[in-house]
């Protein structure tokens, strides 16, 4: 039998769990703002902005924990960035999700106490964690204290502006989250990855 690695710690999956739901009541709540008119709206248009609003204001003090969490705890050594060989490590990954997986090889970067992560998934995981959520984060403060806007970026309004920004970045996270839940279902078994999010180990 393959030995057990504890890879999760509490306040990792306890982030995890806090950071997901909000973002399934962000992303509803944020589609429900963005497609309401005065014929359809998805859910009512206060509540919408209410849950948001809250939503997001949470999800800004969870990222600030999980940040705290990976500067002094070792969650953080699994998130450094190699530029050692980085295009072959990505390339030898790549090649396992898209033609070692289905010939039954074995990954090419197992999961171990020193490696949480394959190439790929690190820097994804850096890219959303790292760029994405601080942009997402800063830009939805912006537009929730539109008083510290400038008037006028680039020939539309600073909200407009931040707001391309918002939403751009939102729905590219939406897209992360649906691969994300999708190449978890590829470990041992389809549930093995999630079943480590909850009990901590893989
Ligand atoms: C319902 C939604 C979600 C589910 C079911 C889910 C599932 C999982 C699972 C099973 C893992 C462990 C496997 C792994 O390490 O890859 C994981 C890790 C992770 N997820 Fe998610 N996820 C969700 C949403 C999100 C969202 C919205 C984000 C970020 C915006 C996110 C970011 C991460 C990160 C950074 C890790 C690694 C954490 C660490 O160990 O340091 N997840 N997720």
């Amino acid at each position: 039998m393959k030995e057990q690695v504890y890879l999760y710690p509490i306040w990792v999956r306890l982030w995890h769990l806090f950071n997901a739901l909000l973002f399934l009541a962000l992303i509803l709540t944020g589609l429900s703002l963005q497609y309401s008119n005065k014929i359809f709206t998805l859910i009512p248009f206060n509540y919408s902005v209410s849950i948001h609003n809250i939503s997001g204001l949470i999800l800004a003090a969870a990222y600030l924990f999980y940040l705290f969490g990976n500067r002094f705890t070792s969650n953080g050594r699994y998130y450094r960035f190699e530029t050692n060989k980085l295009f072959v490590r990505l390339a030898k990954q790549f090649r396992y999700y898209s033609y070692g997986i289905f010939k039954n090889e074995s990954p090419p970067f197992p999961v171990s106490a020193e490696r949480k992560f394959n190439p790929l998934q690190k820097l994804c995981y850096i890219i959303v964690m790292y760029v994405l959520m601080p942009i997402l984060i800063a830009t939805g403060l912006g537009l929730f204290f539109p008083d510290i806007l400038p008037n006028k970026i680039m020939g539309i309004t600073g909200i407009q502006f931040v707001d391309l920004f918002h939403i751009s970045t939102g729905f590219t996270l939406s897209l992360f989250m649906v691969v994300h839940i999708y190449l978890c279902t590829i470990g041992k078994t389809p549930l093995s990855n999630f079943k480590s999010m909850i009990n901590g180990w893989h």
